[in-house]
């Protein structure tokens, strides 16, 4: 099978296209043909090493010191099953979508029994289904479960318009709270498209100025320090910066603070993607594709993502 591999930390020109062997069925798992997958922030920071903050040394030990263990990126996927083993619960030809650790960027993949992997509805296109589960599955979980976010709530989103943060405006929105979100002035529109209530060009928005104070503060891209964010944040409010270091962890280590900072870490959950869908079959979630590339253009793929201003989801087409 074809697969993108990558052997050395670096720019978008370590990675290649590549004939690999086809990964083995698990006992009780399937392979899968992939048709779509996407291309994440978090598969350039492991690409490049480009890991924030003190997540540096964490992230090459966890990911390989001097160069990366795994040799194929590709986590947030759309594809057909193939192949199912005894007592799967998979069956081949049905359509699915998911969340693995590696090696969606591949034409074929392996899930085990307990994979963060759902059924694909009718009408969901494979485009659609790959942008779903990276942007979708952080901002349903930092918000509902990390931020606890209510109905009727202000919520202030930097990064509105890429790929956690569309996901996030329109989450906000689902959940009943009234959403704020930030983008470039071109994103504007975008972002009252999503569901935003304010949209703010954050080269020219004083938040200083605004007057106005947030039951959250979801920090998608890195805009904002603490102290920025507990500024714009009422007594008892809740800033969830994504990326963080060590100044996030020490504040978020203070539980007696009036504006708490909370961090975490997604873990992948099944039932968390069957939300998500669910979501999108009741129509309150559109999962942004803002641009797709056949698999031979990983490499551009890749450059788009780390400059940082895609719209919503990158997408990799696998079967041309
Ligand atoms: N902790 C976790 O478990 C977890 C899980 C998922 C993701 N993450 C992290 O979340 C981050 C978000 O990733 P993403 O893929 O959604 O998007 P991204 O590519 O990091 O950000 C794109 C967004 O940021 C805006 N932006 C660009 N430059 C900016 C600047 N200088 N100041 C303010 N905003 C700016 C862009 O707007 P314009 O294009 O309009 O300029 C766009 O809305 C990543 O760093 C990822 O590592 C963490």
């Amino acid at each position: 099978m074809k697969a993108i591999v990558y052997g050395a930390y670096g720019g978008p020109d370590v990675l290649h296209l590549a004939e690999r062997a086809r990964p083995e069925l698990q006992p009780k798992g399937a392979r899968v043909r992939v048709q779509a997958a996407a291309v994440t922030t978090a598969d350039w920071r492991l690409r490049a090493a480009a890991f924030p903050g003190v997540l540096a040394l964490v992230g090459r030990a966890m990911f390989g010191w001097r160069r990366p263990r795994q040799p194929v990126l590709g986590s947030a996927f759309a594809g057909e099953v193939t192949e199912a083993g005894e007592g799967s619960p998979w069956s081949p030809g049905q359509q699915v979508l998911g969340f693995v650790p590696a090696g969606a960027h591949a034409e074929e993949l392996v899930i085990g029994p307990d994979a963060c992997v759902v059924a694909r509805p009718a009408g969901m296109s494979a485009e659609a289904a790959a942008a779903l589960p990276f942007g979708g599955l952080a901002a349903l979980v930092f918000l509902r479960d990390v931020a606890q976010l209510k109905p009727g709530q202000r919520v202030l989103i930097t990064g509105g318009s890429g790929e956690v943060g569309a996901m996030a405006v329109q989450i906000a929105t689902a959940l009943g709270a009234r959403a704020t979100a930030m983008a470039s002035a071109g994103n504007l529109a975008l972002l009252r498209e999503l569901g935003t209530e304010t949209a703010l060009d954050y080269r020219s928005a004083d938040l200083a100025a605004l007057g106005q104070s947030f039951d959250v503060v979801l920090d998608t891209f890195g805009a904002l320090s603490v102290r920025q964010a507990r500024a714009l944040l009422r007594p008892g409010g809740v800033f969830v910066p994504l990326n963080f270091g060590l100044r996030e962890i020490a504040a978020a280590l203070w539980p007696w603070a009036r504006r708490r900072v909370k961090i975490h870490v997604n873990a992948d959950r099944a039932e968390d993607l069957e939300a998500l869908v669910k979501l999108w079959a009741e129509g309150q979630l559109h999962p942004l594709v803002g641009e797709v590339f056949p698999m031979a253009e990983a490499r551009a793929a890749h450059a788009r993502v780390e400059g940082r201003h895609k719209r919503g989801a990158v997408v990799l087409r696998m079967d041309g």
